[in-house]
């Protein structure tokens, strides 16, 4: 039998990653593998992020935030609680605008616009930035109807094309075979775990470009979580992903870049490697470390 299949290594899982990152390489081919992988070309840059601060009322919660997010990418935001993980990652899509009072100042580029601009449309802003939150949060439908309530609000499209659409958010979210049976099942009837992957079925049906998730597995259990980070590491071939995470395994795991946040202020940002190998700044070792947070 002739061979044509080219023998290609297999792709690290996210268990062997975080394995190689937080217990860095001893030999010198070893090192050698991970200076090729920081060497790989630069990404080019989804979110640009220029002296944003936050306010809610009168208490500042950002502070002259700058970032540049890589597109095609995983993002992971990391940092003690209180600092403004969730804050910052809220002003991407001005979900924070549902409350008064709540106020950015600042630059946020997605693609050359500048979201916070007065005269951005923000339907079309959340369809390109679609969130994902830490409990899941289905609409009280039926399965179905979750994932195809948003692709009738922003696509024409005729009942098969819908059918199509949602049939392929669900593979693609890795549900589809524990569901096509009972579509018409209200949603809530899911387990937490199939709810949270039917919500980012949910988000990617739309065909959003930035997709921001706050904490997603920290309400499901560990095989649901195994399931989640597989689906990040497929989301991102199409994807831009940024993920609010407490969970430094999960960081190491699946991120490709890591910005670590501290009362407001985005202390440190690069490449997960070397935030979790060989931080800049002392504040970043200590949390990564465990010694506060
Ligand atoms: N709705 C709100 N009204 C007033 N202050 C708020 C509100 N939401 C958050 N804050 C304040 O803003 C700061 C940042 O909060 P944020 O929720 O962004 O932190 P976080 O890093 O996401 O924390 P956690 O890890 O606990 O989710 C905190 O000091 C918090 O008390
Ligand atoms: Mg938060």
């Amino acid at each position: 039998m002739e061979m044509t299949a080219r023998t290609r290594e297999p792709s690290p899982t996210p268990a062997d990653r975080a394995e190689r990152i937080l217990d860095p390489p001893q030999t010198a081919a070893e090192r050698r593998a991970v200076r090729h992988k920081l060497e790989e070309p630069a990404p080019t840059t989804k979110v640009s992020v220029r002296n944003l601060n936050f306010y809610y009322g009168n208490n500042q919660a950002l502070f002259d935030n700058n970032i540049d997010i890589p597109a095609l990418r995983v993002t992971a935001v990391i940092g003690p609680s209180g600092c403004g993980k969730s804050t910052h990652i809220r002003v991407y899509n001005r979900i924070y605008e549902l409350y008064r009072d709540h106020r950015a100042t600042g630059e946020v580029w997605v693609d050359g616009r500048d979201i916070l601009s007065p005269n951005t449309n923000l339907l079309e802003l959340r369809k390109r930035v679609g969130m994902i939150f830490q409990r899941p949060t289905p609409f009280p439908m039926t399965i179905f109807e979750n994932i195809a309530y948003g692709i009738r609000l922003h696509y024409r499209a005729s009942r098969s094309e819908v059918s199509d659409r949602v049939a392929h958010a669900l593979k693609l979210s890795a549900l589809w075979d524990e569901v096509a049976e009972k579509l018409d099942e209200p949603a809530t009837a899911l387990s937490g775990g199939q709810q949270q992957r039917l919500c980012i079925a949910r988000a990617i049906a739309v065909e959003p470009e930035l997709i921001l998730m706050d904490e997603p597995c920290s309400a499901i259990d560990p095989v649901a979580t195994a399931k989640i980070e597989e689906l990040i590491e497929v989301l991102k071939d199409d994807y831009t992903v940024v993920l609010v995470t407490h969970n430094m395994q999960q960081a190491a795991r699946v991120s490709d870049f890591t910005a670590f946040f501290y009362k407001g202020y985005i202390v440190e940002f690069g490449p997960t490697v070397e935030i979790f190998q060989n931080p800049k700044e002392k504040r970043t070792q200590d949390y990564i470390t465990g010694r506060f947070g």
